[in-house]
């Protein structure tokens, strides 16, 4: 298993969701950097269980614990280390001799034998994206200083769409409206879908199901030349950090699987003078060509899977007997973890993208 990422700026993760706490590690933020605290706690109360009606009743205040590399307000050099501890765990609602559909019980249990703990998903549960979104918070600052900001909205839940993102334009969305996301929990472009998107959630929690979607980021101020391709492109690198948020299956960049039906002349950016400078003025590309940010708005869209844990009957299978068995998840589970989800994707990309900064500028510019 692998529980790092990042090359200049290096991220672990540890902890399991039942377990004494869940925490990272982040290591190459240099000393002097100016960091409020406060800022972290806003962005780890959008995630948190509870944020919503809409949401679990697993009742966790997720406050992240600084244990070292901060000191007055400003970095000290060493590995930042946040802690979350763990108060509102229900271990009893788990078997782990019942593995349930569709999340990692299985696929974990065949890896690691019995001695994995998978109680509440143990790492594979969703709140490990509670660390992530406290170290995302540390780089959205450090990155916001230098006008690189990143926000999302609620691209779909189940069959209802809010509108997606102008790509005919190569300016993309402004900071305002990024951060103005930053304070609903179903944040959207058009209002007028809310009540459709609230009432799909409300109709899969009383029918003891779950509903999927799509969250739509914008990273925007990124310089033009960014990205160390093919492997640590802007696409591939953010990719290996999006795909470390669980229940996400499919990502796709600017027009993504759109550009299948497309012909090239429908397809390619124009490249215009902007500012006196040559950018593409159209941003069907999402913000990259060849793995490197062409000056335009990095635009990605993750799919997110219905939530596996669903109270209704399923088959499994009984691992101590290898006899067919049926299941009933017990435990809180969201009924469509999209806005929750979100959060952590924002925290992916900006985690992503400043290790990317950091590989070919190294930290000075930040202090
Ligand atoms: C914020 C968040 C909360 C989640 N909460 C739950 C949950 O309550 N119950 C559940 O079954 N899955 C939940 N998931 C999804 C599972 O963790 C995920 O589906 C599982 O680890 C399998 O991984 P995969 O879907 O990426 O293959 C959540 C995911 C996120 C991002």
């Amino acid at each position: 298993m692998s529980s790092s990422a990042g090359r200049a700026i290096r991220y672990t993760l540890f902890g399991e969701s039942h377990g004494h706490g869940i925490g990272a590690v982040l290591d190459g933020i240099p000393a002097g950097v100016e960091i409020d605290e406060a800022l972290i706690r806003t962005d780890l109360d959008r995630r948190k269980p509870g944020a919503s009606r809409l949401s679990t009743k697993r009742s966790e205040d997720d406050a992240a614990e600084i244990l070292s590399g901060m000191r007055e307000g400003r970095t000290s050099g060493g590995p930042l280390a946040f802690l979350i501890r763990n108060a509102d765990a229900h271990s009893s609602d788990y078997d782990p001799d019942l593995p349930r559909p569709s999340h990692a019980d299985l696929p974990a249990t065949l890896k690691h034998g019995s001695a994995v703990d998978l109680r509440g998903g143990g790492r594979f549960s969703g709140r490990l994206t509670a660390p992530l979104v406290a170290a995302g918070a540390v780089a959205r600052q450090i990155l916001m200083r230098r006008g690189i900001s990143a926000g999302g909205h609620i691209l779909s839940i189940a069959d209802v769409a809010d509108q997606a993102f102008d790509l005919s334009k190569g300016e993309g969305p402004d900071a305002a409206l990024l951060e103005s996301f930053r304070r609903e929990y179903l944040p959207l472009i058009n209002e007028g879908v809310r009540g459709a998107m609230e009432t799909r959630i409300e109709r899969a929690k009383n029918d003891m199901d779950s509903v999927g979607g799509a969250v739509e980021v914008a990273v925007i101020g990124l310089p033009a030349g960014l990205g160390e391709p093919p492997f640590e492109g802007v696409e591939s690198a953010l990719a290996q950090w999006i795909f470390a948020v669980p229940a996400v299956k499919a990502l796709e960049f600017g027009a993504g699987t759109a550009f299948a039906r497309m012909k090239g002349s429908e397809a390619n950016d124009p490249i215009v003078l902007r500012g006196g400078k040559p950018a593409p003025g159209s941003n069907r590309a999402g913000g990259a060509n060849g793995g490197i940010a062409n000056g335009n708005p990095v635009i990605f869209r993750a799919t997110i899977r219905p939530t596996p844990s669903i109270a209704r009957p399923q088959r499994s299978v009984r691992l101590s007997s290898m006899a067919e068995e049926e299941i009933i998840v017990k435990g809180r589970h969201d009924p469509c973890v999209v806005p929750r989800a979100l959060p952590g994707l924002e925290a992916a990309a900006l985690l992503s993208l400043l290790d990317l900064i950091v590989q070919a500028e190294g930290v000075a510019w930040m202090r």
